[in-house]
């Protein structure tokens, strides 16, 4: 398995857009209403892949992880966090990696690499939503020095906020 790291670039966006749906099907059936999971038109989405790469500024970091010259997962993150009572100076907004290349380092690697691009911003904290039944994605984020710190019901689904210390 040959994976490589880089950032996106405008002609990905379909790739992405179908990563996307992919994941989330896979991850969510069964967890989030089908009315969630497939609300929004591919076609919407390759759209807000290209909006999100073209804005991507350096308040924005989203790397791909590219598995044998197939697009197999990507993050993204931000220094401008979304909600305003959590004390932290940025967000990951999404982690999202294809089933058959899951547990084989990559997601580390993009968490690394994006805590490393959070560090160089200036920033000191970072933290991310997860669906509170998504116990794959919790029981890797607690492997990789996340802590829980907060719940909240979104999408009228209970939701945990993990958190990472980005000094020391
Ligand atoms: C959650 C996700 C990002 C993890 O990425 P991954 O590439 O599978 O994880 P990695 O292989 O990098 O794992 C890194 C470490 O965490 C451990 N780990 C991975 N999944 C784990 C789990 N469910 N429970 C405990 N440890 C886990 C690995 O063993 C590895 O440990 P090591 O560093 O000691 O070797 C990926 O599975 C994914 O995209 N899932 C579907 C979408 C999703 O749920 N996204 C998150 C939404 S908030």
């Amino acid at each position: 398995m040959n994976t490589q790291y880089r950032q996106p670039k405008i002609d990905d966006a379909e790739d992405l857009a179908k990563l996307h749906l992919k994941v989330w099907e896979d991850t969510y059936t069964g967890l989030l209403s089908d009315e969630v999971i497939h609300g929004r038109s591919l076609e919407s989405r390759i759209e807000q892949w290209k909006n999100t790469i073209t804005k991507c500024d350096n308040r924005r970091f989203i790397e791909l992880a590219v598995v044998d010259d197939r697009i197999a997962g990507f993050i993204f993150a931000s220094t401008d966090k979304r909600d305003n009572d959590i004390e932290a100076d940025s967000e990951i907004y999404a982690i999202n990696i294809l089933k058959e290349v899951q547990k084989k380092g990559i997601g580390k690697a993009l968490l690394n690499d994006t805590f490393r691009w959070l560090r160089s911003q200036g920033c000191h904290s970072t933290y991310l939503w997860v669906l509170e039944a998504n116990t794959n994605a919790i029981g890797f984020y607690h492997q990789v020095g996340g802590v829980s710190f907060q719940k909240r019901k979104k999408l009228d689904c209970e939701h945990i906020a993990l958190r990472w210390e980005l000094d020391g």
